[in-house]
């Protein structure tokens, strides 16, 4: 995907959004912590503002290809040493940090290999270390849906056609509802619910996960001119923390 990225991903930093993530990292440096991983660091978006706001920053990916535009987009950056690892091995990769951020990529459909990564994170945090992510939403394909079913209702569209309709702008095709999944080429990406954040980081060992809403601009969303009315679609932001008490690796 490295070669198209832009063409194939929302993106939470599009300008007409509101994302918390950017604010909550340079509160954390502000904080005086000074060293962070980006896992799943793909073309390296993140890369330019973390190397600014603290001394050590490492970028993992497990795909070469996004570590090759990263290291390109991030040229004249000393502070930024690149890995390549999957996120369920990072903390043998990894000296250990005291932020992790993981944009989009908490993805995996494979549920061992998903909470095996959480781990794996919770491990690479130095104790009381501060863990934030962007997941995408499940809960938001909902709401599209919905207010896709009203717009052609309101058009005196019968329910049932008005149903198709939504179903072909919402992409119904590509998700699989039930277990919260999204088939795009050869990906299957996890789609999160609100509920499943607490309880997936809880189970990671994480305590205090607060979750907001990251809030994309309708312009990259099908027939989003015809909704921007309405509130916008969302990702899932959090925060969470591993508890001081826990032991250092
Ligand atoms: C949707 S992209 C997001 C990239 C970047 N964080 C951003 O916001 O632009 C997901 C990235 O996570 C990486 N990724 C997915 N699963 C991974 C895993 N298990 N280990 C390491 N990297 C992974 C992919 O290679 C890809 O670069």
């Amino acid at each position: 995907m490295a070669g198209r990225y832009e063409e194939e991903f929302i993106d939470p930093e599009r300008p007409g959004g509101r994302n918390p993530l950017r604010p909550a990292l340079a509160r954390l440096a502000k904080e005086g912590l000074r060293s962070v991983a980006d896992l799943g660091c793909g073309t390296g978006a993140l890369l330019p503002f973390l190397a600014e706001h603290f001394r050590e920053v490492y970028a993992v990916d497990f795909a070469e290809g996004m570590l090759t535009r990263a290291r390109a987009s991030c040229q004249g950056q000393r502070n930024i040493r690149f890995v390549q690892s999957a996120m369920r091995d990072v903390a043998s990769r990894v000296e250990a940090v005291e932020v992790a951020v993981a944009v989009n990529s908490l993805i995996m459909a494979d549920l061992d290999d998903l909470e095996a990564s959480l781990s794996a994170i919770h491990d690479l945090l130095r104790p009381g270390g501060i863990f934030l992510g962007v997941v995408p939403a499940m809960d938001s394909v909902h709401y599209h849906t919905m207010l896709l079913l009203d717009r052609a209702r309101q058009t005196g569209m019968p329910q049932s056609p008005a149903r198709k309709n939504a179903a072909l702008h919402a992409e119904h095709e590509l998700f699989e509802f039930a277990f919260s999944e999204f088939r795009y080429r050869n990906l299957v990406q996890h789609f999160w619910q609100p509920f499943e954040v607490p309880y997936r980081l809880r189970r990671a060992g994480f305590k205090r996960t607060r979750v907001r809403k990251v809030l994309l601009s309708w312009d990259q969303v099908s027939r989003g001119n015809d909704l921007a009315d309405y509130p916008p679609l969302w990702d899932w932001f959090f925060q969470a923390e591993k508890s001081e008490a826990a032991t250092d690796r």
